[in-house]
């Protein structure tokens, strides 16, 4: 590995990716987008470093297990392919990762539009594939109800000294709901007297709850338990209520985020222009402004990004425009340079 430089929150690495990743540690990384070679699609040596294809995709699968190591468990992955290994990409991500998408990237404009139809034996591969990934495998796969039912279970478990105090006081004398509901003229009885879905009755309803409570209670020559006063829940209420918000706030924090709009491409159905000619310019070179859709959907500020297969640095470029960090690794020296100089100015 050579020539590490450390440009504060910029990272870029003159080095063989494979050697490099394997030095980082586990769970640093928030984002992966990164376009690795496609195999045979291009004559630059980079693109012809496997003696078959079986060997490209045992290097490949080597690749991922890294990314699977260095990826926070709320991360996502990008992982570029072309048409031709679409499906065997896949296949390798799918065993390691969660695959949620498999996007396709259209040109307006590309090749395929000078070619000779007529001498064409197969359709012409006209689109790039970019595999979309969360980081859990296959068993461990959270289910998809799972973050709203544990917001859930979290706000019983702040509240509970309140729901406690409802339930207690009605189960000690066995009020019926149609009790509560007549009582009250609503239909609250399940919202203030059970965990799922608990609410704080109001000034009003409370009152009318303890006129009913002390009335049973009198009836049966017991007690009512819902003595406090209203004041004292709310008192009560609103440190919960703080609590709660702060630990849904961690929460929330954990998720791996993902936000689009419909200002932006929201289906996996993508049309981006390629990147136009000029001097210097990466023969794979990916457009900025699709490298900022991915960045601004799947990271927050401060995140770090990485593409180990950096080239013009397209990625790391949209990542530093959006105030993440970033990681970027490249094989060729001449490449590199170009990239660190542009990055730098
Ligand atoms: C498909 S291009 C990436 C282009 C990039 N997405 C962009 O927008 O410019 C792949 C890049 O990975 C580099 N590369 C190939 N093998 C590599 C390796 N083993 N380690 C690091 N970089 C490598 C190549 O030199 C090339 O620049």
């Amino acid at each position: 590995m050579e020539n590490t430089v450390n440009l504060n929150s910029v990272n870029l690495v003159n080095a063989d990716s494979l050697q490099f990743i394997k030095t980082l540690p586990e769970s640093s990384v928030d984002l992966i987008a990164t376009d690795p070679p496609y195999y045979r699609v291009k004559a630059c040596k980079w693109d012809n470093q496997w003696k078959s294809e079986e060997h490209y995709l045992s290097w490949l699968d080597e690749l991922l297990s890294e990314f699977w190591r260095v990826l926070k468990p709320s991360g996502s992955l990008y992982m570029f392919c072309g048409s031709r290994l679409a499906a065997d990409t896949e296949l390798l991500v799918r065993n390691r990762f969660d695959v949620l998408s498999h996007i396709v990237w259209t040109k307006p404009h590309g090749p395929w539009m000078r070619q000779n139809k007529e001498s064409l034996r197969a359709f012409f591969p006209a689109t790039e594939r970019i595999i979309f990934a969360a980081h859990y495998a296959g068993p461990y796969k959270p289910q998809s109800n799972e973050w709203s039912e544990t917001r859930n279970l979290l706000k019983q478990n702040v509240f509970s000294p309140l729901i406690s105090y409802f339930r207690v006081a009605r189960e000690s004398l066995g009020v019926s709901s149609k009790a509560i509901n007549e009582a009250t003229g609503t239909s609250m009885a399940s919202h203030w007297f059970s965990g799922s879905q608990w609410q704080l009755p109001g000034e009003k309803h409370y009152k009318q709850l303890q006129c009913l409570f002390e009335k049973i209670a009198a009836e049966k020559q017991r007690v009512s338990l819902l003595e406090r006063g209203h004041s004292s829940l709310v008192d009560n209420w609103q440190i919960l209520d703080r609590n709660y918000r702060d630990l849904l706030k961690e929460y929330d924090y954990l998720r791996r985020p993902f936000s689009v709009t419909a200002k932006v491409p929201y289906t996996d159905v993508w049309t981006y222009a390629p990147v136009a000619f000029y001097p210097g310019k990466h023969p794979c070179e990916k457009p900025a402004e699709m490298m900022e859709h991915i960045i601004q959907t799947s990271s927050r500020p401060g995140d770090l990004v990485a593409d180990f297969f950096m080239g013009s640095g397209a990625t790391l470029k949209a990542a530093i425009k959006h105030g993440r960090r970033a990681l970027g690794v490249e094989l060729e020296r001449e490449r590199f340079e170009q990239t660190l100089a542009e990055i730098n100015t």
